[in-house]
């Protein structure tokens, strides 16, 4: 093939030009698509008649020889020859002669890269939701020995009121479900084919679209083909999947690495998952935590990079959509990685129930249960709430517990306390007092917890 298009041109391109209009640096990684989506647009185009069985069939096994050898490393890309998409034509032209020119029928590079990009979106959101799955698996299985866990929760980073480590870790499948929930619509919009839209207004030969969309795995053609060529708000939509997937990973590391600091110790996260330093022999650092927390960052800067190139641009294909390219592979590669990192690192943390429970033992975590018993012996609840921050000062002053103040301590804040408040003041049963549905008392996060394991199947 020529190193400028057609017959247009009497200078080649400018070698400057060349490097930077060119993407097959990066877009070769569409091959396996690329082939695909012309392997059914040459069957169609044989069925119909508008190229010859013959050729159909050869343009077909040239292009199966070519996915070979991409596949065996032993393909040559081309950057004269731009992208993806011509470098294996040209290849299929070098391989099967004639045949090869015909292949480009009744199509464009428009609608070509956009079924591409869908075809390998439509993959990578499948390998998404699947590592999402397994994670969520993962915390299933953690949160089920540690039911009856507990430790401090926390509002504002302050000691709030006792929970059970499982339900804090349900907290997170929950998060991760609607990811998952999310992806898995994405995948349903995704799922439709552009080609047969060509360059922009469609095709003068009598093409058959839904024939290639049912080779191809689509649940529909597109309906408009200038929108069909020129949108890129499925990428979008994974970006921004991914940028609110990614925020629950890095809240869940930052407690990861606050935890596993000595202050806290609530876990430790395994050797394989830690590192050293180059300095400090003693240190063992929570990096990974921190890095998937960093490439949060990174995923939100292609969401905005993605929203930004597409915004000004006039209908309908424009070369600046090739930009989608480098920033979605760079999304995707990112959250598969993290998923995967965070799965093994998660495996490999111990979650110290001592230290928890003994945390959970300070900051007066049962003060709402105190008023709430006053409420029950007729004490309105602001009333309630003021006396007992009057008891909870005098711990402080005296330094003592809730559950260390005797009887008359107590009354001398209220005659309505009695023997019965001090069995209400265990860390036990202050959590399973809360036993309505969504709640940390053990009976409900059992349920949480089966609930959680039929989502998975
Ligand atoms: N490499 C191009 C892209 O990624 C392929 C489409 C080129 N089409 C065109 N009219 N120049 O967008």
């Amino acid at each position: 093939m020529s190193k400028q298009w057609g017959g247009r041109f009497e200078k080649p391109v400018d070698k400057m030009v060349e490097m930077f209009t060119q993407s097959v640096s990066f877009d070769s990684r569409l091959a396996p698509y690329d082939i695909a989506a012309s392997i059914a647009h040459a069957e169609m185009l044989g069925k119909q008649k508008i190229i010859s069985r013959r050729d159909a069939a050869a343009i077909v096994k040239g292009l199966r020889e070519i996915l070979r050898e991409i596949d065996a490393g032993k393909f040559r890309w081309d950057v004269s020859l731009e992208d993806v998409h011509t470098n294996i034509e040209a290849a299929l032209v070098a391989r099967i002669g004639e045949a090869g020119r015909r292949l480009h029928t009744a199509r464009s590079r428009n609608d070509q890269v956009a079924t591409d990009v869908r075809l390998w979106a439509r993959d990578q959101v499948d390998c998404i939701i699947e590592k999402v799955r397994l994670l969520q698996h993962t915390l299933v299985r953690i949160a089920e020995q540690h039911v009856s866990t507990l430790l401090p929760g926390f509002t504002h980073l302050q000691h709030a009121q006792p929970v059970s480590l499982a339900h804090h870790l349900l907290a997170y499948f929950e998060m991760l479900q609607r990811d998952r929930q999310r992806f898995t619509e994405v995948r349903n919009r995704l799922n439709v084919l552009p080609l047969g839209s060509a360059a922009l207004a469609g095709t003068p030969h009598p093409i058959d679209r839904l024939f290639v969309a049912k080779k191809l795995g689509f649940d529909r053609i597109s309906e408009n083909s200038m929108d069909a060529v020129s949108d890129r708000d499925f990428l979008i939509e994974i970006c921004s999947c991914s940028a609110l997937l990614m925020m629950h990973l890095s809240r869940f590391c930052e407690e990861l690495i606050v935890w596993s600091s000595p202050e806290f110790g609530f876990v430790e996260i395994g050797d394989e998952f830690t590192t050293g330093s180059s300095i400090m022999p003693q240190k063992k650092n929570p990096d990974v935590a921190e890095l998937i927390r960093g490439k949060t960052g990174r995923v939100y800067g292609s969401l905005m990079a993605l929203l930004t190139v597409m915004k000004g641009l006039p209908l309908a294909y424009n070369r600046d959509m090739q930009e989608d390219k480098e920033r979605a592979f760079d999304v995707v590669d990112t959250v598969e990685n993290c998923l995967d990192v965070m799965t093994g690192m998660l495996a490999n943390t111990r979650f110290c129930s001592d230290r928890m429970h003994a945390a959970a033992e300070q900051g007066f975590l049962e003060a709402t249960d105190v008023a709430d018993y006053l409420v029950a012996k007729g004490v309105a609840f602001r009333e309630a709430h003021a006396l007992v921050g009057r008891i909870v000062l005098f711990c402080v002053k005296n330094q003592k517990r809730l559950t260390e103040l005797t009887l008359d301590e107590y009354r001398t804040f209220s005659p309505c306390f009695d023997d019965d408040v001090f069995p209400l003041l265990r860390l036990e049963s202050v959590v399973n007092r809360r036993n309505t549905p969504g709640a940390t008392g053990m009976r409900q996060v059992r349920r949480a917890l089966q609930k959680a394991k039929k989502a998975l199947e």
